[in-house]
């Protein structure tokens, strides 16, 4: 298979690469005019919702740059984004990648997928409300990605793992939330924000901020 038809162009080891591949095939023929969205998580056990390959790339390669170790996750969902993050962790040197998700039956998802990775030292699964379970993370969060759910609750879930931010620590905000970037772009707010372009469109793909 030619370089470009993985799901990953930063990632080598091929037992990661074949599971973020499956994952991807997954969702890639999903069409997201005519799926049927309801608020209710619940109600979504078997669809990834998942971040594109790009966006799977540069975490990675955020994540590695920085040597992160101590990483949190915004929700797990199938793990697609989970398995990117915990192969930088692991690539980087170590550490560990706290997820949290709220359906269960996803979660237990999630873990195999991971398993199956090879990445299960790496990852620790919280499951349950994100606002709630997060707030039992160790201090210094190098890295977090805070992803996409509707009625969003991005700033709350910043607002939970803020005390445990270390200075310098990334956040990387999926859906471009307009409460999250007016949070982290405020006066005085103790964060530097950017919008991170993707595609050949340079469409805006996330908010990227850093702790001061
Ligand atoms: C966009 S998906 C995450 C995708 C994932 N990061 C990936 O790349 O595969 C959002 C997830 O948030 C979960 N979720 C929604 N509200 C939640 C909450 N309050 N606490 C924890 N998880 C929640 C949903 O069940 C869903 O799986």
């Amino acid at each position: 298979m030619p370089r470009d038809a993985h799901a990953s162009r930063m990632i080598t080891d091929p037992t990661v690469l074949s599971v973020l591949d499956e994952l991807y095939e997954r969702e890639r023929h999903i069409d997201w005019e005519t799926y049927p969205w309801h608020a209710d998580p619940h109600r979504h056990a078997a669809t990834g919702f998942s971040l594109s390959p790009e966006q799977g790339d540069q975490l990675y390669l955020l994540a590695r740059y920085g040597r992160a170790s101590n990483v949190v996750e915004f929700a797990t969902s199938l793990g697609f984004a989970t398995i990117y993050l915990a192969a930088a962790v692991r690539d980087a040197g170590g550490g560990v990648v706290r997820t949290a998700e709220l359906v269960p039956a996803k979660a237990e998802q999630a873990r195999e997928n991971v398993e199956r990775a090879g990445l299960g030292d790496h990852v620790e699964f919280l499951v349950g409300d994100a606002r709630e379970t997060l707030a039992g993370v160790p201090d210094g969060i190098d890295l977090a990605l805070i992803d996409g759910w509707a009625p969003s609750v991005s700033l709350e879930v910043l607002r939970v793992i803020e005390p445990r931010l270390r200075s310098g620590a990334l956040i990387y905000n999926e859906n471009l939330d307009e409460s999250f970037i007016d949070h982290v772009r405020g006066e005085g707010s103790g964060y530097r924000s950017v919008t991170l372009l993707s595609g050949s469109e340079y469409k805006p793909k996330g908010e990227l901020a850093m702790r001061m």
